[in-house]
């Protein structure tokens, strides 16, 4: 079949080789440690399994409106206010099937052919495949360890250009784990206030999963200038362990940027399923310990294996604000991050993502949504690895 030349210019995911290169060897017995998952390694809280499974027994069942159910919208209206200090009404809500759809769905109202999104990198490997499938171009800003893989005032002065329609800021960031604060923020605002054509698009899916004094700080309401040009985007995802259940919601600038996406998912998917919307009502209304808890395993995991990674000689890795990953420099150990990952999954059975995936070669992504005894584990083969190459 032939293929057209949008669908032709998407990559496929820069993961899959070492994903799958880790099930033969599963399959062939080894036992590999995976370091790669995106996903928390939690089961989702069990009060939010239950007002699924209760509303799936009440006959929620059928199609609900593409923007979500009204009580939803009004919870996540509820969520921004009490975390985020930020005023949306229940008409600026679209929830779609995961904050990855939301993206998409931003994008493909927003952009026109030639249009230009600037993207901070090392960046998550989906935006610059969001911005091709909108027609856009991407721009990407190469951020440096010296600068806590920030984006700089002056380097996103230096990005725009007339063309520029939107800036993506990833804050805590897959795959660095690093986080702009709210004066950090502020900074990059000042800029964005001289370029009223440019949109920001603000993805907050790690929001609550922060470390070490760090304080998330939404665009939106740092800098409230620029609330009127802003989608906020976030999910249930990482917050609450629902990888599986695909809902994700974006807080839009205005009624009519929201009636946009709600009609492109009239045209597509619809609304999301429709009792997975009523746990994430109780996920969002419901006692917020559960994620306080899984903050602190996270936290325990990251303090140790930022500790651990820098005693092995050639690693250097900094301290994460957020997310549950670290970045470790490897290039010291003289190998491209795609060469080293491929080794250190078939010499020291350990799955890690090249950094090369986020466009950052000298690194590798390591993500600790898994136990401490595996870490402990891979922590030692990887040192095992290092220290027999000699
Ligand atoms: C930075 C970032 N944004 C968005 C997503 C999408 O999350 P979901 O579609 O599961 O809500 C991910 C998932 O890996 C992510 O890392």
């Amino acid at each position: 079949m032939k293929l057209n030349a949008r669908i032709s210019a998407v990559k496929p995911s820069a993961t899959i080789g070492i994903t799958m290169r880790a099930r033969e060897l599963n399959a062939q017995g080894i036992n590999v440690i995976s370091l790669a998952a995106g996903e928390p390694d939690f089961d989702t809280p069990e009060h939010i399994k239950e007002a699924a499974i209760k509303a799936l027994r009440a006959g929620q069942t059928k199609y609900t409106p593409s923007s979500g159910i009204p009580v939803l919208r009004e919870a996540i209206c509820a969520k921004f206010a009490r975390d985020n200090n930020l005023t949306y009404t229940p008409a600026q809500i679209i929830v779609s099937c995961g904050a990855k759809h939301a993206l998409y769905n931003i994008f493909q109202v927003i952009l026109e052919p030639g249009d230009e999104v600037i993207i901070p990198s090392p960046y998550w490997v989906s935006y610059p495949e969001f911005v091709t499938l909108g027609g856009g171009t991407s721009v990407l800003v190469q951020t440096t360890e010296a600068d806590n893989f920030r984006m700089t005032p002056a380097q996103l002065a230096a990005a725009i250009t007339p063309r520029t329609r939107a800036v993506v800021i990833n804050s805590p960031s897959n795959p660095t784990g690093m986080g702009y604060d709210a004066a950090t923020l502020r900074a990059l605002a000042d800029v964005l206030v001289r370029h009223p054509q440019v949109a920001i698009v603000s993805d907050e899916i790690y929001e609550p999963l922060v470390y070490g004094g760090f304080t998330h700080a939404s665009m939106a309401a740092v800098a409230p200038e620029l609330y009127a040009r802003t989608f906020t985007v976030n999910g249930f995802s990482k917050t609450y362990s629902m990888t599986g259940w695909r809902l994700g919601y974006v807080g839009c600038p205005d009624k009519a940027s929201a009636s946009a996406q709600q009609n492109l998912q009239d045209q597509s998917t619809t609304g999301t399923t429709s009792f997975a919307q009523y746990g994430a009502i109780a996920a969002l209304t419901g006692d917020q310990a559960c994620v306080q808890t899984m903050r602190a395993a996270f936290d325990e995991r990251r303090a140790y294996l930022v500790a651990a990674l820098n005693k092995i000689t050639g690693v250097r890795c900094l301290n994460p604000d957020g997310a549950f990953y670290v970045f470790p420099n490897i290039a010291a150990l003289g190998l491209g991050s795609d060469e080293l990952a491929l080794r250190l999954l078939d010499e020291a059975n350990i799955a890690v993502i090249p950094g090369n995936a986020f466009g950052a070669d000298a690194h590798v992504r390591i993500s600790f949504a898994t136990s401490l005894e595996a870490l402990h584990e891979a922590v030692a083969r990887f040192s095992r690895w290092v220290a027999a190459r000699g």
